[in-house]
């Protein structure tokens, strides 16, 4: 079965004779409110929920791509923050790039040069702006006009998150229930709401069990189905909190299902604990705050020990003061809502 034709659902199309062969585009990261934990179909990345996110203005990924001459070289050749990637550390990227040149039936290789404007290993997820990026420059190198839509669902295949990626502001990804229904789709543009997004870096090092692994093991806690179940009213609050740029419902959901996520972690086989010390002083803190002095943000934690803290412009000042202050933090990283992909003019080679 060619499963990389299922990504839209239609028969591979062939690339235009004279195709632009060079795009460069640069892609935001996410934050979810309500997190994509555990798959359906681990080959499709059907998640088993819906999720949402805000996408990220000032943490993103730009991604230079050259189709090359066919027979002009053997392999793909891709660098990553300066550094030239070996075949094993290349292979997912590989595979996607496969997937895409299945869909635009050529056999061409790729030149890619990538690079994070944020620490790879600070809690930002590199995988849904770098797999959102690298989909879009070999799509638009190749000249094919697919929708956003479309895109969505081609980066879901090499990251789930990435298909929220595609869309700026703020977005849901609908689980959908083949390759072509479960995509992406805006709920409100960036300046809908000027929420922050502060992330506490408590730890660099990188995380010992990927999402990649841990989306399989989310059905092996007693507790996932409980989460699954709960997952509609949350997803609803999530809506309405957003339409209503209403923090002090948003609040309380992300910070409730961040944790559910984490217990479900935690309790599955074999145990995922992504937790550091650091994690719980922050948490511990940002609820102190609020009760006492009424600093109106809240947390949410991805796959890693780093935490997210969102609020309004009004309290980023104090947010990042009083994280300052806290032993565990090494670094804060602040973002707004960010755009949907841009392609720009100037390239990295
Ligand atoms: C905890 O999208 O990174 O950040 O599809 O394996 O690349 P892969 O997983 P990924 O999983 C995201 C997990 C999360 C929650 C979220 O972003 O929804």
């Amino acid at each position: 079965m060619n499963t990389s034709r299922q990504a839209t659902g239609k028969a591979p199309e062939k690339a235009p004779e004279k195709a632009p062969e060079k795009a460069t585009v640069r892609a935001g990261s996410n934050i979810a409110f309500i997190k994509y934990w555990g798959v359906d179909d681990a080959t499709l990345n059907l998640p088993q929920t819906n999720s949402i996110s805000m996408t990220l203005a000032d943490a993103y990924t730009t991604t230079t791509l050259e189709w090359l001459e066919e027979g002009q070289a053997a392999t793909d050749a891709i660098t990553l923050d300066g550094v030239p990637l070996d075949e094993r550390k290349a292979a997912r990227l590989v595979r996607h790039l496969d997937r895409i040149r299945g869909l635009a039936a050529t056999e061409r290789r790729a030149r890619v040069v990538s690079q994070n404007n944020f620490p790879m290993a600070s809690g930002i997820a590199s995988s849904a702006s770098g797999f959102a990026a690298l989909t879009v420059a070999a799509c638009h190198a190749l000249d094919l006009n697919w929708s956003a839509t479309r895109l969505s669902a081609v980066a879901r295949r090499g990251s789930g998150s990435a298909s929220r990626s595609l869309f700026g502001g703020f977005v849901e990804w609908e689980r959908g229930h083949d390759d072509a229904t479960s995509v992406a789709r805006q709920l409100h543009p960036p300046d809908h709401w000027q929420l922050y997004d502060l992330v506490a870096v408590v730890s660099g090092a990188e995380k010992a069990v990927s999402s990649e692994q841990g989306h399989q093991l989310a059905a092996s806690s007693p507790l996932n189905a409980g989460r699954v179940a709960s997952l509609e009213q949350a997803l609803h609050e999530v809506r309405t909190a957003l339409a209503e740029c209403d923090l002090r419902r948003l609040g309380p959901v992300i910070e409730q299902d961040a944790l559910a996520m984490h217990a479900v972690m935690m309790t599955s086989r074999p145990s995922l604990l992504y937790w550091q010390p650091g994690t719980l002083e922050i948490i511990q803190a940002i609820r102190h705050w609020r009760e006492q002095d009424g600093v109106q943000a809240y947390f949410t934690i991805d796959a890693g020990p780093n935490v997210h803290l969102l609020c309004e412009a009004v309290d980023v000042a104090a947010v990042q003061a009083r994280l300052g202050t806290l032993a565990s933090v090494q670094q804060i990283i602040v973002s707004q809502p960010g755009p949907a992909p841009l392609q720009l003019d100037e390239h990295l080679f």
